[in-house]
């Protein structure tokens, strides 16, 4: 294992009918709430009333910043910023999916830093505070609900970067699996595909002496492979909705991270995708992240094997460590596909056009990868290979 240092300060509160959590925590930062959420959805399943309801009970004045869209936008952060200024904000309470809280992360940065967040978000300033942060999560994915981590995208300039702080964690975040029920099938899917994503992207390390740390992502993996095909039939199901909202959680709320480096350059190259063509960020990974483990199978034949007995069950005897190894990554795309996830570029209408402008912007910050630094030729082969 490498050296390192865990820091998590979310307050977690999950489980059924915890909303009323807000009573307690919302005090404790102060009066002046700024509601941001997205599109719509919470008002269609009824949470947006029962949130305001406890609000007023508590006797918060509330302003609302709604429309963040899918893949959260710099002028929306703008907007958060402005009104946490003008209306004197205390809390920023994000209700909504992992971009409805990404911004509402970059909203409450912004609003204690000077400059544009763009400088944040593209690692030209660090930002020396924040506002406090709720969540409310509706939809099991990205796992921001407890972790520093926040994906926004400028339109201006057809990019989407993560950035991280010390001061983009969730002071608490409140998950009731009842609230995804009304996810529709297709983003349900994508923030299944996204969580093992995360998952793989911590499983492929080069780090020794990780067997903790390997086994809780394969006993991760395993509970969604068990768990997706039965949810996509039955989505009002309490368990399974509870599940995969845990999953979604534990896969990037630092813990499978400790002691190791996880790769991460299936991110940044799906990243850069949804840049230029605004797909969703699950869709995009289920497309390009088997296409990067056959295009790295052989930095550690081994790792890749040890997925395909230890995840996908697949049976060794009498087959060679690469032909297995590559059984495995055939059987991950089979399964992604069988829960209905899209498995070519073609499937989004993405062809050659933009490959050399997506793959520029990828390498924005140079060759990435921990378990296989990636040079511009490698990211536009994996591209080349997903179309
Ligand atoms: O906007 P509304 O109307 O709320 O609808 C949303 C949106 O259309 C809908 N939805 C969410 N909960 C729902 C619901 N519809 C009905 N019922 C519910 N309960 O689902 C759609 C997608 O929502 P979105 O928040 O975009 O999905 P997701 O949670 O997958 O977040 C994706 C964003 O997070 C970033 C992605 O790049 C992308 O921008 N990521 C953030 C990470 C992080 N902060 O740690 C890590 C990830 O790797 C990822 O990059
Ligand atoms: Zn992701």
């Amino acid at each position: 294992m490498r050296s390192f240092q865990f820091y998590n300060p979310t307050r977690l509160i999950f489980g059924k009918g915890q909303l009323q959590a807000l009573q307690t925590e919302v005090p404790k930062y102060g009066k002046r709430i700024l509601l941001v959420y997205g599109g719509g959805s919470i008002k269609r399943s009824g949470l947006y009333d029962q949130v305001i309801s406890q609000l007023n009970e508590i006797g918060a004045e509330v302003t609302e910043l709604a429309g963040v869209e899918p893949n959260p936008r710099l002028s929306t952060v703008h907007k958060g910023v402005e009104l946490c200024r003008t209306h004197n904000i205390d809390l920023v309470l994000a209700v909504g999916g992992g971009s409805v809280l990404d911004c509402g992360k970059a909203i409450a940065v912004g609003a204690k830093y000077d400059g544009d967040m763009w400088a944040v978000v593209v690692r030209e300033a660090t930002p020396e505070g924040g506002l406090p942060l709720g969540t409310i999560l509706t939809m099991a994915a990205t796992g921001s609900e407890m972790n520093n981590g926040s994906v926004i995208t400028n339109q201006d300039t057809q990019e989407k970067w993560a950035w991280f702080s010390e001061y983009s964690f969730p002071a608490f975040s409140i998950l009731d699996p009842e609230y995804t029920y009304t996810v529709p099938l297709d983003q349900t899917v994508y923030g299944m595909v996204d969580m093992m994503s995360h998952v793989f992207e911590h499983y492929f390390h080069l780090d020794t002496n990780t067997p903790v740390q390997l086994g809780f992502c394969e006993t991760i993996l395993r509970t969604v492979i068990d768990t997706a095909p039965r949810l996509i039939k039955d989505p009002e199901n309490y368990e399974l909705r509870e599940t995969i909202l845990y999953c979604g959680t534990m896969a990037l709320n630092d813990v499978l991270n400790m002691g190791l480096a996880g790769d991460w350059a299936s991110h940044n190259i799906e990243h850069a995708v949804s840049a230029v063509y605004d797909i969703p960020h699950g869709g995009g990974l289920a497309i390009l992240f088997p296409h990067w483990m056959k295009h790295n199978l052989d930095v550690d034949v081994d790792r890749f094997k040890r997925m395909a007995v230890n995840v996908f069950d697949i049976n060794p005897i009498g087959k060679s460590d690469k032909q297995v190894a590559e059984e495995g990554i055939e059987a991950l795309r089979t399964f992604w596909t069988s829960i209905g996830a899209p498995s070519r570029l073609a499937d989004y209408d993405i062809d050659d056009s933009q490959i050399d402008v997506m793959a520029d912007k990828a390498m924005r910050f140079g060759p990435f990868g921990f378990f296989k630094n990636l040079q511009r030729e490698d990211v536009v082969q994996i591209y080349q290979a997903a179309l």
